[in-house]
């Protein structure tokens, strides 16, 4: 990626200022955005961005939805924050949004901030409701960056440095059959996403769901979903617990949960719920007014403008444009979760797109470049992606 040039550019500028006094953890792009509306964004020198990344899988109703600013703003008019010790009449109808979706017995939310709480919320409820110790997660796996989710992320990479991990955690080949004869009479939980997004967007079969579901129903372990990426809509079904037939005993959302507000939530099946004692668990932010608003806000929102139909008729769109490059060998994950298999270095395909004022993101599959646009996603803006990717030589 070209970085701006230091002397001229407001992006740099900014850039300059930032590294001064923020701790510098993320290889960042060279520029400072500071606008967006839909699907694009724009920088601090005025150069627009088409935003297939989705502000890291966040804006799942676009940037600046007009019904999202109306509802913030009203809300903190009223009241911003008070934390969960006091009742709020919008934690329970963003709760009530959340469960209705669900495709099992799911009958409360806690609410948190990140999709880590989120995660160490699940890790938590099914240490205390099974007694037992072991957490199964998989090869390649990323559940967080607090010390309990990171144990449970199951790619060793984000390991260094920070040992001695929380012990009881085990890692198995992702959708390997055989593996699951790992899960045992000790195991308290296994935690999985649908779609192994940073991986590059592996998606198991079907037929492994099952066998997961079948392995934790025959040895009393709980299975839970960790859908902060793959939650609220963006997989084509609001949960993907729905299209992969395994009902899972909790699930864990952030991301787009409240396109771009803060927030997360670990939905418990009624079997976890019931050992659940006053104190087991708090959060000072987690399920705030303004957060549950915003819940509930893009909750209404994705429906009433049927934006999950639309992932499922974009992805469609995408593998339709993607089948026109001999070059991209698959379109790999669901609805607007999707991962191009390329020939050749995906990263420098990320480059290229830069370059041509589109976001996208890598993956630890080097050959895989990763789209999480909005669901609000134009149709003319996968022709400026195409435009884009007929200029590119693998
Ligand atoms: C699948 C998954 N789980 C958990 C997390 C952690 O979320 P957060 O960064 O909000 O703590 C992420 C973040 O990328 C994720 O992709």
């Amino acid at each position: 990626m070209t970085s701006p040039d230091p002397t001229t550019t407001r992006n740099a500028t900014i850039a300059t200022s930032e590294a001064q006094v923020v701790l510098e953890t993320y290889k960042k792009w060279p520029i400072s955005l500071v606008e967006g509306k839909g699907s694009w964004v724009t920088d601090a020198d005025g150069r627009r961005f088409l935003d297939l990344y989705g502000g890291h899988c966040v804006s799942i109703l676009g940037h600046a939805h007009p019904r999202w600013i109306r509802a913030l703003s009203e809300q903190a008019g009223k009241i911003s924050f008070y934390s969960a010790v006091a009742h709020h009449p919008a934690r329970a109808h963003a709760a009530r949004l959340l469960l209705e979706e669900a495709p099992t017995d799911m009958s409360r939310i806690f609410f948190s901030n990140s999709g880590a709480e989120a995660n160490e919320c699940a890790l938590k409820m099914a240490r205390k409701h099974t007694g037992r110790e072991k957490v199964v997660t998989f090869e390649g796996s990323f559940h967080g960056r607090t010390l309990g989710a990171l144990s449970a992320t199951g790619n060793t990479r984000y390991h260094k440095n920070v040992r001695p991990l929380v012990p009881g955690h085990t890692y198995l080949p992702f959708d390997d059959l055989p593996a699951l004869d790992r899960i045992d009479k000790n195991t308290a939980l296994v935690l999985v996403e649908p779609i192994q997004s940073m991986a590059g967007m592996r998606t198991p079969s079907l037929e492994w769901f099952q066998a997961l579901r079948d392995a934790c129903d025959a040895n009393g372990a709980l299975l839970g979903f960790d859908e902060v990426q793959t939650g609220m809509g963006r997989t084509g079904t609001f949960y993907a617990s729905t299209w992969t037939g395994a009902s899972p005993d909790l699930i864990t959302l952030s991301k787009g949960i409240a396109s771009g507000y803060p927030a997360a939530a670990t939905l418990l099946s009624e079997k976890i719920v019931s050992s659940v004692e006053i104190g087991d668990q708090g959060s000072t932010f987690g399920g705030g007014p303004l957060a549950c608003v915003m819940i509930a806000t893009t909750i209404e929102t994705l429906r009433e403008e049927g934006l999950i139909e639309r992932a499922r008729i974009l992805q469609k769109k995408f593998q339709t444009m993607a089948d026109r490059f001999s070059w991209i060998h698959e379109v790999r994950g669901r609805g607007l979760l999707l991962g191009l298999k390329i020939d050749g270095d995906a990263r420098r395909l990320v480059s290229h797109l830069f370059e041509k004022n589109i976001l996208a993101g890598a993956s630890d599959d080097p050959s895989v470049l990763r789209l999480m646009p909005p669901l609000v996603l134009q149709d003319q803006d996968l022709q400026t992606l195409e435009n884009a990717l007929n200029d590119f030589t693998p």
